[in-house]
């Protein structure tokens, strides 16, 4: 694959593990039950030979010229990560004199405790509910681990994050969609769906900045949909990596974190850095007791040197604060030329609502086949995430929706970006 942003991205990593699922659907070369074949491998569990794994993004053949601009992955700019300061930090922890007993040794699955305390505090709940994780998809794969047994159903939204739905799909949950409107999940459409039979235990959404469609989800239909949890026996998994990022408008009050029914997942991937793997899961405690059993059967816990650095860092005084105002203003100004260019070129062929946060603007150009437009696009050296790659019921409905990640390009590239878009939609109706 060629791509020359400055950052691997999520849709990299999915064409990677495509790669890797093919090399590893081999079982025919395993052994199963009775024989014993000398020098033959295993069979693969049916989870691991599974071959889920790149489902989602829409992968082209057609390379990305020379010169290309990626607006695929949801990866934050690396000049707006504090990098200079994670330095500082994790040189402060293994500098401290007990950094052998306080930062390099095992410890315990919740996570370090001035960490959780920070967290506790900035997504104001107990310090209790919280345990730290290797990022937000990982807070998810552990409800999902806690609660879903093979054909049970998981709720999501259409369109949704493809590695959710490729998450669901390992585990083998039957996945069913309710769409979304220009205010978010469709509460009227969950709610026939109940009424018509559904029984679902977990529904996964993403209330703010949603990825791809860019809504926020008013707090009338968070508590309305808690209500639905409680009344018909479902968890919500609350999905946030962007709420930080917000250019305007005032945060809605969030889901009800006293709720049984309520999980949210967090992470540190679009303010400090993805590398970092580190977020976290807010839980009631009959759900928090069973990730940190999780945990501790398989890895014990997040790595303690990273969490002892972010600690460090979230305990220096107003200084995550700082990285979200210095990246909020970048990422506004980025959204805003994006959505102007698109819309000067395409006129009424650009549907789209101005993004208020996050980092990605989700457009339609009616008529077009924006999955056909990525090949010419690529070719004219732009690559983008077509809408079909969200959608989670494989039937095309988003053929004329495309995602843009404008996080990582700059004005100027956003720019270039739009001609070369316009251009290819023109190629595209010719
Ligand atoms: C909706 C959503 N959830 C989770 C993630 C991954 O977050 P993390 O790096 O914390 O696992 C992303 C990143 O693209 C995302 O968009």
């Amino acid at each position: 694959m060629t791509q020359t942003t400055t950052a691997g991205t999520n849709q990299a990593a999915a064409e990677t593990a495509t790669a890797g699922a093919s090399s590893l659907r081999g079982g025919a070369h395993g052994i199963g039950g009775g024989g014993v074949i000398p020098g033959a491998i295993p069979q693969l569990s049916a989870r691991a030979a599974n071959p889920v794994l790149g489902a989602g993004f829409t992968v082209s053949r057609v390379p990305l010229a020379a010169g290309g601009i990626a607006l695929t992955g949801g990866v934050p700019d690396p000049a707006l990560l504090p990098i200079a300061e994670l330095a500082d930090a994790f040189t402060a922890v293994l500098g401290r004199p007990d950094a052998g007993t306080r930062t390099i040794q095992y410890h315990g699955p919740f996570g370090v405790h001035g960490l959780r305390s920070w967290i506790a505090q900035d997504q104001g709940t107990d310090l209790e509910r919280v345990v730290v994780t290797n990022g937000a998809l990982h807070s998810v794969s552990y409800a999902v681990e806690a609660l879903i047994e093979p054909g049970d159903l998981v709720v999501v939204e259409n369109p949704t994050f493809p590695l959710a739905l490729q998450l669901f799909r390992y585990y083998r949950a039957r996945v069913e969609s309710v769409p979304l409107d220009s205010a978010g999940l469709d509460v009227d459409a969950l709610e026939r769906l109940l009424k018509a039979g559904a029984r679902p235990k977990l529904l996964y959404t993403i209330p703010d900045f949603h990825n791809p469609a860019t809504v926020t989800l008013p707090a009338e239909r968070r508590s309305r949909l808690v209500e639905l949890a409680e009344r018909h026996g479902f968890v919500i998994v609350s999905d946030n990596p962007y709420g930080k990022l917000r250019f305007s408008g005032e945060p809605a009050p969030d889901f009800d974190l006293d709720s049984e029914h309520v999980v949210r997942a967090g992470t540190f991937s679009k303010v400090l850095g993805p590398g970092l793997r580190l977020g976290w899961a807010i839980a009631p405690s009959w759900l928090r007791d069973t990730f940190v059993r999780t945990r501790f059967a398989q890895d014990q816990h997040a790595g303690l040197v990273t969490q002892r650095a972010v600690e460090h860092l979230a305990q220096t005084d107003g200084l995550v604060e700082r990285v979200v105002a210095g990246a909020v203003p970048v990422y506004a100004e980025r959204a805003a030329v994006l959505f102007d260019a698109l819309r000067q070129r395409l006129g009424d062929r650009f549907e789209a609502r101005r993004p208020d946060g996050g980092l990605f603007l989700w457009a339609r150009v009616p008529g077009a086949d924006l999955t056909r437009v990525l090949d010419l696009a690529r070719a004219r050296g732009l690559a983008f995430s077509p809408g079909d790659g969200f959608d989670p019921d494989g039937r095309s409905v988003h053929r004329e929706w495309a995602r843009f990640s404008y996080s990582s390009a700059s004005p100027e590239q956003l720019v270039i970006a739009a001609d070369r878009f316009a251009q290819a939609v023109a190629e595209a109706d010719r």
